[in-house]
């Protein structure tokens, strides 16, 4: 914990506006308890207008950092100090730290919290075993493609509906990031190791992805980073095709880990117990 914070009891929490659906209170929460730690993580409602207000008041109530979501991850560069070079790539931050000095560090965990949830479910996996297939080019998408890369991933295909943002994204992540037009997704998926779905088709009230994966080697690994429901329909077909996958939970669980780790000095474990408790909000 930050010298700043009193020693005894950890405060850290999560901003957002609207902050309500966070699961990271559950989370972190958990953890807290987990490891006996006399400290508290609390959901705190900041309007946009309000966030460089709440983010210094921080260091004066003594938190040791925070979580960001929606709609604080981009805004909240300009108000931290130091930004780590990953989530300045990244282009977000979902993670503050409070220095000992009383300065701001952001960081961007959600990297980590991918590529983790890819080892959780093979141990194997490395980014070099062949072709990625990226679909979306939004937030999570620019984690995603960012992590790839710094795995040394040799081919990434990235397609997205506007396929000018994915031309962009590309053209940001280096010569190993390789835009392919919408109307070839079907195709893309020919020869590649891993597929991950990172737009908001799928999730509860929105339609499935349309995306055909009869070209899909049989070895590739399916992942979906929408975590409402865990049981996406892209994934459901990809199992059913007998192909391994990782749903979104592992990512939202794994990005948590390096964060509660900053600011609590532990470094907190997946737990089934865990899992089963964030799943039952889903
Ligand atoms: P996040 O931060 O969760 O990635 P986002 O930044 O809003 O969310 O990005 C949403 C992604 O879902 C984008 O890639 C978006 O594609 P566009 O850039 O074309 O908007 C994608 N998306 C949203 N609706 C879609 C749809 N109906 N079909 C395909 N992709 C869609």
């Amino acid at each position: 914990m930050s010298s700043e914070s009193s020693p005894s009891f950890g405060l850290a929490g999560v901003m957002g506006w609207p902050v309500n659906h966070s699961r990271s209170p559950l989370i972190h929460g958990h953890w807290i308890e987990q490891y006996r730690l006399r400290g508290a993580y609390v959901p705190l409602s900041v309007k946009p207008e309000r966030l460089e207000a709440a983010l210094q008041g921080l260091v004066a109530l003594g938190f040791s950092g925070c979580n960001l979501t929606l709609p604080h991850k981009v805004e909240a560069m300009r108000w931290v100090s130091h930004v780590d070079p990953l989530a300045r790539r990244i282009g977000a931050i979902n993670t503050v730290v409070v220095q000992s000095d009383g300065t701001l560090r952001g960081l961007n965990t959600d990297a980590y919290g991918f590529l983790q949830s890819l080892r959780d479910a093979d141990p194997h996996w490395t980014a070099k075993q062949g072709p990625a297939v990226v679909i979306g080019a939004g937030g999570a998408s620019r984690a995603v493609v960012a992590s790839l890369v710094d795995e040394g991933a040799q081919e990434v295909r990235l397609l997205n509906r506007t396929d000018a943002k994915a031309l962009e994204l590309a053209a940001q992540m280096g010569p190993a990031v390789k835009a392919l037009p919408w109307s070839q997704r079907h195709e893309a998926l020919a020869g590649c190791a891993l597929l991950v779905q990172t737009t908001t088709q799928g999730m509860h009230g929105q339609p499935a992805l349309d995306l055909r994966l009869d070209l899909l080697p049989s070895s590739a690994l399916v992942c979906d980073v929408v975590y409402v429901p865990l049981d996406t329909p892209l994934l459901s077909e990809a199992k059913r095709r007998g192909h391994q996958v990782v749903d979104g939970l592992g990512m939202l669980l794994n990005q948590a880990r390096p964060a509660f780790e900053a600011w609590f000095g532990v470094r907190p474990e997946i737990t089934p117990a865990l899992r089963a408790k964030v799943e039952a909000t889903l």
